[in-house]
């Protein structure tokens, strides 16, 4: 297993559209490797979901090729796309995606259910680890409708774990969540990534690029700035954080004067 998840050549792509045509890549070139955490970013328009697309093999560039674990995979056919794609990249996108009226264990079951790969396993087992990696073991049987943006957003991301990949795709995914809802799900990205998954997410929000690696700023389907986060932070520690302070918030309401001199003490 090399060190690089990603390697792209002079990726372009091209959409007709009648008589017009709109440059959406205009020649990439990045590499990821194992282990990092990537924040795409960029004006509207500039490219990032579509560059998302074609490395998660759910749309094919104009021309240039490129490497995801060591596949070639202009070289592959529609089933072997679909195996790739189902066993080395999970996606996590803006709108959640879930089935409605389908429990949360359900949800994530699905992509098992689609490996083609033959490999025996207990999905709902595998299900079920995946919730509790996200910290949903208490919500398995609820249905989308019955969990908050923030839950169904680790849902999603739980759906796009349970195939153990390689690599995580996440296209804005806290551009529905609040703020606070938005750090918790970075904590959640940071702690995956701690523990060896490669992410590239999509994002607006300097707030939230602030808690990835490295930063690639796309502009007019170009990379035009490509550096690791100075002052990175970490997500965990500002919910901590805030914690206290909506603490000291709440502390005149529920708890007695000493103790909330106390608490501001330590803040
Ligand atoms: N299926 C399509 N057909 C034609 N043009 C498309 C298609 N998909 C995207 N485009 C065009 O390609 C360009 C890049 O779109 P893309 O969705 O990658 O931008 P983006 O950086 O993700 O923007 P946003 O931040 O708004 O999500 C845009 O000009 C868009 O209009
Ligand atoms: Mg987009």
């Amino acid at each position: 297993m090399s060190d690089v998840v990603i390697q792209t050549n002079a990726i372009t792509k091209t959409y007709e559209s009648g008589s017009n045509s709109v440059h959406a890549l205009r020649g990439i070139d990045l590499t990821v490797h194992r282990g990092e955490f990537i924040a795409v970013m960029g004006q509207s328009g500039s490219g990032k979901s579509t560059l998302m697309n074609v490395l998660g093999c759910l749309d094919t560039p104009t021309s240039g090729n490129y490497l995801i674990d060591d596949v070639h995979v202009e070289t592959l056919n529609k089933n072997e796309l679909a195996a790739i794609r189902n066993e080395k990249i999970g996606f996590v996108f803006q709108g959640f995606n879930l089935l409605a009226r389908t429990s949360a264990l359900e949800n994530v079951e699905l992509p098992l259910l689609y490996d083609r790969s033959g490999r025996k396993r207990d999905s709902r087992a595998m299900a079920i680890a995946a919730l509790e990696r996200v910290g949903l073991a208490d919500r398995v049987n609820h249905q989308p409708s019955e969990l908050s943006g923030g839950q169904q957003q680790r849902v999603a991301i739980a759906r796009a774990l349970v195939t153990e990949p390689a690599l995580i795709l996440a296209d804005e995914p806290t551009g529905n969540l609040d703020s606070r809802t938005s750090i918790e799900v970075m904590s959640l990205f940071q702690a995956l990534n701690e523990q060896g998954i490669t992410v590239l997410l999509v994002t607006h929000e300097p707030d939230v690029a602030i808690y990835a690696k490295r930063i690639v700023e796309f502009r007019d389907g170009r990379i035009r700035r490509d550096e690791p986060v100075k002052n990175r932070r970490n997500a965990a520690e500002d919910l901590a954080n805030a914690e206290v302070l909506d603490d000291d918030i709440m502390a005149p309401v529920i708890a007695p004067a000493a103790t909330v001199a106390v608490a501001g003490g330590v803040a």
